[in-house]
């Protein structure tokens, strides 16, 4: 099977409370897009990436690897499930197999080490289902009453947050995510669509600086990080 890498980065970030989304602002001199897109174009098994924008992204043609060749543009949609679906499809039109497999990682992760990735491809390569890179819960985790007073404590020995990538069958992801879409459920990563089709994706643990960034101060940390290592 060939490995396919969708990167939907459509988002506007709203959290962050910048002037631009998230993925366009700036981590040791270039975009955070552009490190996350990196992560990828450096990957010798990987056949070809698709980015999801917005429609009227004015920040991507500015970029340098809006002209690379190996990099597909397609619009985005409402939902990120819509924004991964439009890359599914343009990966049919570039041929994907239904067995080939699909890597989606979030445009807001600039920080996927190589080791992280070999990982996942290595210990997903013979899975029938595909599965994510995630970390185990490490605080003590409260379930909230509507109040904001603690319900109950939960049991973290069995928590995991999801991270990217998660990768799957490109079949099964485009059956998954088109059904959960028409039926409105709420998808918020690849993994809970095909869950919800009655699979069980695999948790491979992944490093916790793979962090999402979602507030000002994941990317003030981000920074320091990249100005240290330097
Ligand atoms: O908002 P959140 O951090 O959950 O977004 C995760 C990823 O999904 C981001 O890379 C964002 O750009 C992308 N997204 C998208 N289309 C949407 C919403 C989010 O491609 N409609």
């Amino acid at each position: 099977p060939e490995f396919w890498a969708v990167i939907p980065a459509a988002g506007v970030g709203s959290r962050m409370r910048a002037d631009r989304p998230k993925q366009y602002l700036e981590l040791s001199g270039r975009t955070i897009l552009e490190h996350t897109l990196d992560c990828f174009l450096d990957h010798p098994r990987l056949k070809r990436l698709v980015v999801s924008l917005a429609v009227d992204d004015p920040f991507w043609p500015t970029l340098a690897c809006a002209g690379d060749i190996r990099i597909e543009r397609v619009d985005g949609g409402r939902e990120r499930a819509d924004s991964v679906l439009n890359a599914l499809l343009r990966l049919e039109e570039l041929g994907a197999q239904s067995h080939d497999w699909v890597l989606v990682h979030d445009a807001a992760r600039p920080n996927l080490s190589s080791f992280d990735l070999d990982r996942l491809l290595s210990e997903l390569a013979n899975d029938p289902v595909g599965g994510l890179l995630a970390v185990p819960a490490k605080d003590t985790l409260k379930r909230a009453r509507a109040d904001g007073r603690v319900a109950e404590t939960v049991d973290r020995s069995v928590i995991w947050q999801a991270y990217t990538p998660q990768m799957f069958r490109f079949g099964a992801l485009y059956r998954a995510l088109a059904d959960a879409l028409v039926a409105d459920v709420a998808i918020t990563d690849e993994a809970s669509a095909l869950e919800w089709a009655g699979q069980a994706p695999r948790l491979i643990e992944g490093r916790a600086d793979n962090l999402k960034v979602t507030r000002p101060e994941d990317l003030d940390w981000l920074r320091q990080r990249w100005s240290a290592k330097r």
